[in-house]
């Protein structure tokens, strides 16, 4: 189906529009109109119940603004940028590893400055004005801003929500009380300043993710402790190496296509939930980062893709293996301890070195101070034991005093300990949605033609309005039973519309056009016998059944049960 069609259904049904329209638009923003913030909403839904719900996690909701060293610590001030080049006769700029790969017709190019540059200067490529292109040159992705008056303060709007969600880590952990693994959810806002956003809902400057991270033990992350409920799950899997494979979850972490457990568990979850949402099986992959092309966070890198029509394969979710790489970031830049406790399963002896005070020349030479020194002197551990057995000397601060101790005040000593457990830097795991691409994809997946007309296949779950109801003629009689039914529909919570004008053929077209699932008609047998025409969407089929039954049924199909379901129940209770 040409692709026009659906941004014109989009934009004329009111799901989206272009932000600041009257203004003459700003490239990289978008609206979510009525239909299309509930869509919108209704997928985050589904997201909650895959990834908190049925995982056990929760969420949590962190500023979209951070301070300068949030991101200078997470790597972003230094990394988080795309390649820029701006042609020096018209000031056109480009992405310029976006135009070396289209003028070139590759299928990705290296992001290195530097690689693009001798390229550019090798294939002679040009601005589209002809003009000569200058220097590739690196662009910050974030957006910057001033906290506090005037501004003073040097902050960021985030371009990830995970970022939050890593600095809660102490707070998580005593949450969870002090248990691995947990995870924790989060979705909002986030801000990338494209450069040159030309590509719909894919390439927001303001845009929505779902994130999830999960905190694991490194020691543990071979073995998933729900794994068997995915390990036949199929995965189409494209590895870095470029050859497809479409393994079972358990044979591809046998096989070492997959590294372990956690990230081939999140695969498989990943896949039901976009299975859910309507992405066809067949327009599905996960695809390897290459080394050069990983977030510089990441270990391993799998994107999941949905095939479209306009676009090809388009990322929707990233799942990657974080390491620890955040949270020691954020401890080396904060100084707040960022780890967990690992006991082990019996306590283990260990001998190590240790400073004893000798108390006999602390005493008289520092007095009242010499018990706190004493003190501090046997909180320290071995590698200060270590340094002094070398050096002969240690400087310790005590109050506000700085004291010199030297083989006079101590001296080392081997002991023995008993030590239970361990203290270790979790890592983790990270599938990040974009729920806007998502929902792309789920409207591209979504648009057929029956009999020259549109009809949004919308899952029933996540359709913005789940039925409509309708007058078979504009009778007094027939709407005010219809209105009452549609009344009642909206009492027990399902969204709804009326509509009473037109042919009903029209009507119909109009609401399979925005994807409403179940269409309810009341016509004169309504009136002798209490039952109306529940209407699917997909295949126009009709049921007879009783009026006051249907907000329930309504529910139920949006819920699970199937249409065949309700078919095979009517024709037993006949
Ligand atoms: N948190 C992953 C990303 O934003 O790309």
């Amino acid at each position: 189906m040409p692709q026009d069609v659906l941004q014109e259904i989009l934009l004329r049904r009111g799901f989206l529009c272009p932000s600041y329209e009257v203004y003459g638009g700003v490239s990289g923003f978008y609206d979510y109109a009525p239909l299309g913030a509930m869509l919108k909403r209704n997928i985050e839904n589904l997201w909650r119940r895959y990834f908190v719900v049925e995982e056990g996690f929760f969420e949590v909701d962190t500023p979209t603004i951070a301070p300068e060293q949030v991101f200078v610590a997470s790597g972003h001030v230094e990394n988080f940028a795309d390649p820029v080049v701006s042609c020096r006769k018209c000031g056109t700029t480009y992405r310029a590893d976006h135009l070396v790969q289209e003028r070139l017709g590759l299928s990705s190019v290296s992001a290195e400055p530097e690689k693009l540059q001798e390229l550019i200067n090798e294939h002679g490529i040009k601005c589209n004005c002809g003009g000569e292109l200058g220097e590739v040159a690196r662009s910050s992705l974030m957006f910057s801003t001033g906290i506090g008056a005037g501004g003073r303060r040097r902050g960021y709007l985030r371009p990830e929500t995970a970022q939050g969600m890593f600095i809660l880590f102490p707070r998580l952990y005593a949450f969870y009380r002090k248990r691995l693994p947990f995870g924790v959810a989060q979705i909002g806002r986030a801000y990338r300043n494209e450069i040159s956003p030309r590509q719909g809902l894919l390439r927001l400057r303001e845009f929505t993710q779902a994130e999830a991270e999960i905190f694991v033990d490194p020691a543990e992350k071979a073995k998933h402790p729900r794994f068997a409920k995915y390990a036949g799950d199929r995965l189409r899997l494209l590895p870095r190496d470029g050859v497809e494979v479409v393994l079972s979850a358990s044979e591809a972490v046998r096989r070492g296509v997959l590294p372990h457990e956690f990230l081939a568990y999140y695969l498989a979850h990943t896949q039901r939930f976009l299975l859910e949402l309507g992405i066809p099986a067949e327009r599905l992959r996960f695809r390897q980062h290459l080394r050069d092309e990983m977030a510089h966070y990441a270990e391993d890198c799998w994107d999941a893709e949905v095939k479209t029509e306009r676009y090809g394969w388009v990322e929707v979710v990233g799942i990657a293996d974080r390491t620890d790489y955040d949270l020691r970031a954020h401890e080396r830049m904060s100084g707040a301890e960022m780890k967990a406790f690992r006991q082990f399963s019996e306590p283990v002896v260990r001998r190590e070195l240790r400073l004893v005070p000798e108390m006999q020349t602390l005493g008289p030479e520092f007095r009242a101070l010499a018990p706190k020194i004493a003190e501090k002197v046997r909180s320290l551990g071995e590698r200060a034991a270590r340094e002094f057995e070398r050096t002969g000397r240690l400087e310790v601060e005590v109050g506000d005093e700085r004291v010199v101790l030297t083989e006079r005040h101590l001296r080392v000593e081997e002991v023995e300990l008993r030590v239970t457990g361990e203290k270790f830097t979790p890592h983790v795991i990270e599938p990040s949605f974009g729920i806007d691409r998502i929902l792309y994809a789920v409207l591209e997946c979504a648009l057929s033609e029956r009999e020259g007309k549109r009809v949004l296949r919308l899952r029933p779950a996540i359709a913005p309005v789940k039925a409509a109801v309708f007058p078979l003629l504009a009778k007094e009689e027939l709407e005010k039973l219809a209105r009452s039914l549609f009344e009642e529909l909206r009492r027990q919570g399902v969204v709804a519309v009326y509509d009473a004008s037109d042919s009903i053929g029209r009507r119909y077209a109009r609401v399979d056009e925005i994807g409403v699932p179940f269409a309810v008609t009341v016509d004169f047998e309504s009136l002798e016998n209490g039952t109306v025409t529940l209407r699917l969407r997909d295949t126009a089929e009709q049921l007879r059944v009783a009026s006051r039954e249907v907000p329930e049924l309504i529910r139920s199909l949006c819920s699970g049960m199937s249409w065949q379901e309700l078919r095979e129940r009517l024709e037993a209770e006949s």
